[in-house]
């Protein structure tokens, strides 16, 4: 399905030249990044690289030590929750491009790429690196991104496969989820990256579900993704995520990959070559996982002479990732027009804040970069303003200073679980004297100033691998910064740049304006300036809902989340909003929201069905006009809610979006199409989808709450699939 049928006839006829020694080779790690190399046949070893934010640094082939290359610096492209909060698949499909050209530009095979799990808690250290709390969503913008990574003879590696939304306890946590929740919820964006994305490997997660570790399990790897998808692709385990030889052989699991330079003694390495001499493991089994691997290496013409050579940190690269931070940047408040600033009548601005000046390309755990370089808000402001403005910059809060990672934390984190959740460090009382002095002069300072920008948020010893955070508040002290300066100057704009969403309830109303940067790459701090200083009219939207407070979200108040061993999703499908707008619970900020600087109106929808050759297509349109005076880009949502239904169903869900550019005064139509899916609910008693016969409303709204326009479709019959 991924693997063509000519690659898959080339890769058998090599396949039948290869002895077991050289098979097994091909199967587990070499190096910590790549798999052995059968040099008699000119097969050579499959180099891999993280990550989604920009190809990793170059580590030694077997010791967890950065090389310390100088030609490692790569462009830092936003990260996955960035990509999706543009709503564009467009811009999902040029970051790909970028990271593919990148990636084969650094000499790698696959791009382990984009992370895709479901945003289950706003808690989990990784979100950064993940897309959404909406399966649909996720789905959408995973596909270009890895058709755009692939086109560059580099192959993605969706991860993590599957139910993987925790760090605490990672290795250990075993996931008890219902089907439904399972196909409707965590499951179909890897779907979509098999079925449409292509994506040539996968990569199977540290966790267990069911009783079974996902590298090894039945129902994920050989029934769902091999027998029911028809996957020929590549399944590499996570680095460190195969516990046991005779089962990982028998499951869908084709490369062992792990932490450690004993590669002779990985489970698919010596021990299956005993195991299978032993005959408790067929060698029929290796051949499988081989031939998938070879079938890939012909998809990316590794055998060939013209095989595309990728490039990295052109001008190119650098602006596509720019305007993909522009399109990132959610305009989350904005009272009485009190953005964007004007540059032209600025002479004095004052930035309080450690994020403003803080870089984030090399934290974050295996998504760390060396990027080339990265504009920070600060200096995106400074360089954007010029030299008459005189610009002050203060801290305003203190970060407690950490020291240096440890280089080998892959390697410790698989002896301790990996995980734990993150408390403040005891503070020093020399950093609470620290912070005084500094709140002291932002307040100060922010009386005299008519201009005040505070950039807080989060950086990566929060939104981190290997750990959860404890709660959603805002660290150091921020929230007490934030509440002063305000009460300084109440136009202050805040601006935070965060993986995840943080609380803000307690000065949110206060605030005039607030802006939302999700890690946006190197470009992110021009970008951030633009919005600011209005040469952008922000576009982006929440592709997760902003809570009040975590015990508010559904992982936390009915299902169990940190916990070790057993884990139970109990909440079923009522992830995100799902779960928000059934109980009616109210949130700070609701999934898909974002402002524009100018205002659009919605108009004319039409709903109209059609039963052709290839089944029922709902064709849905309607009118949106630019009705004020700047140009701006809409995101329209489309949610379908199901009226007469037999079984319990979120209110709405969205199932079509569509960003359209806007001049102003200018009116467009925007087209979605619905098929059967677009409805559908998994029936846990037959073990398929059904879009049952009857009522459902089709609503159309620039947010989750913010519905504009409402139109409705009968279906005449059940669709089962
Ligand atoms: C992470 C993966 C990563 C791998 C290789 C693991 O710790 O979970 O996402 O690709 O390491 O660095």
């Amino acid at each position: 399905m991924v693997i063509s049928s000519d690659n898959k006839r080339k890769a058998q006829e090599l396949l039948l030249k290869l002895n077991l020694d050289e098979k097994i080779a091909m199967i587990h790690g070499a190096g910590l990044f790549r798999t052995g190399e059968v040099k008699r046949l000119g097969i050579p070893s499959l180099h891999m690289s993280d990550g989604p934010m920009g190809v990793r640094m170059e580590f030694a082939d077997d010791a967890w030590m950065p090389a310390g290359n100088t030609e490692d610096y790569v462009s830092y492209l936003p990260s996955n929750s960035a990509i999706t909060a543009t709503f564009s698949k467009e811009c999902a499909y040029e970051s790909g491009k970028v990271l593919g050209e990148e990636a084969r530009g650094r000499g790698k095979d696959v791009i382990l790429a984009p992370g895709i799990n479901i945003k289950r808690s706003p808690l989990n250290g990784r979100n950064f690196e993940y897309m959404s709390e909406d399966p649909y969503l996720t789905a959408e913008q995973c596909v270009p991104l890895i058709q755009g990574i692939q086109e560059s003879d580099v192959a993605a590696c969706v991860k993590h496969y599957a139910v993987n939304s925790q760090e605490t306890e990672r290795l250990w946590v075993d996931v008890k989820v219902s089907e439904r929740a399972l196909r409707e919820i965590y499951l179909p964006a890897f779907k979509a990256a098999v079925s449409r994305g292509k994506s040539l490997s996968l990569m199977g997660a540290y966790n267990l579900v069911r009783g079974q570790h996902c590298c090894e399990s039945k129902l994920l790897l050989n029934q769902i993704l091999r027998e029911e998808w028809g996957y020929d692709g590549v399944v590499v385990s996570d680095w460190g995520a195969v516990h046991r030889t005779k089962e990982t052989a028998e499951s869908g699991l084709d490369i062992e990959m792990s932490v450690t330079s004993n590669f002779d003694e990985y489970f698919l390495a010596d021990p299956l070559k005993e195991a299978i001499e032993k005959g408790e493991v067929s060698e029929k089994d290796v051949d499988e996982k081989v031939r998938h691997i070879l079938g890939m290496m012909f998809e990316l013409n590794m055998f060939e002479e013209d095989r595309k050579s990728g490039c990295y940190n052109t001008p190119e690269h650098r602006q596509k990732v720019l305007e993909t931070a522009r399109e990132s940047i959610v305009l989350l408040k904005n009272e009485n027009g009190r953005l964007p600033l004007k540059k032209e009548k600025m002479k004095k601005l004052l930035v309080i804040g450690q994020n403003a000046d803080k870089v984030h390309s090399n934290g974050g755990g295996s998504a760390e970069i060396k990027a080339l370089y990265e504009i920070s808000p600060l200096m995106g402001l400074k360089s954007q303003l010029g030299g008459n403005c005189e610009v002050k910059f203060v801290k305003g809060y203190l970060a407690e200073e950490k020291g240096a990672q440890d280089g080998n934390w892959q390697e410790s984190s698989l002896e301790n679980g990996g995980g734990s959740k993150k408390q403040e460090e005891n503070i020093s009382e020399k950093t609470v004297a620290k912070r005084k002095e500094l709140l002291e002069e932002a307040v100060a300072l922010a009386k005299e100033y008519d201009q005040v920008i505070f950039v807080g948020g989060l950086n990566h010893d929060y939104d981190l691998e290997g750990q959860d955070r404890a709660d959603m508040k805002l660290p150091y002290g921020q929230e007490e910064v934030i509440d002063a300066v305000l009460a300084a100057n109440p136009e202050t704009i805040l601006v935070f740049v965060a993986g995840s969403p943080v609380q803000m309830g307690s000065f949110a109303d206060r605030a005039k304006a607030i802006v939302w940067s999700f890690y946006a790459g190197m470009e992110g701090g021009n970008a951030l300036a633009e919005v600011l200083l209005g040469k952008v009219n922000p576009s982006g939207k929440l592709p997760e809902t902003f809570p009040y407070s975590h015990e508010d979200c559904s992982a936390h108040c009915v299902g169990d989340f940190a916990k070790k061993d057993l884990l139970e999703y109990r909440e079923g499908v009522y992830v995100g909003y799902r779960y928000y707008e059934k109980n009616q619970i109210p949130v700070q900020f609701p999934f898909g929201h974002g402002l524009s600087y100018t205002d659009f109106e919605y108009a004319s929808l039409e709903v109209e069905k059609e039963e052709n050759g290839a089944g029922l297509i709902v064709n849905v349109s309607c009118l949106v006009k630019n009705t004020g005076d700047m140009a701006g880009k809409e995101v329209l949502q489309l949610y379908v809610a199901a009226k007469d239904s037999a079984v319990d169903r979120p209110v709405k869900e969205l199932k079509g979006y569509e960003k359209t550019e806007l001049k102003p005064g200018e009116t467009k139509k925007v087209n979605f199409a619905l098929n059967p899916e677009s409805f559908a609910y998994f029936d846990e008693e037959t073990g398929h989808f059904r879009a049952e016969a009857g009522f459902y409303e089709i609503l159309i709204g620039a947010s989750l709450t913010d519905i504009r326009l409402k139109g409705e479709v009968m279906l005449e019959k059940t669709y089962e699939f």
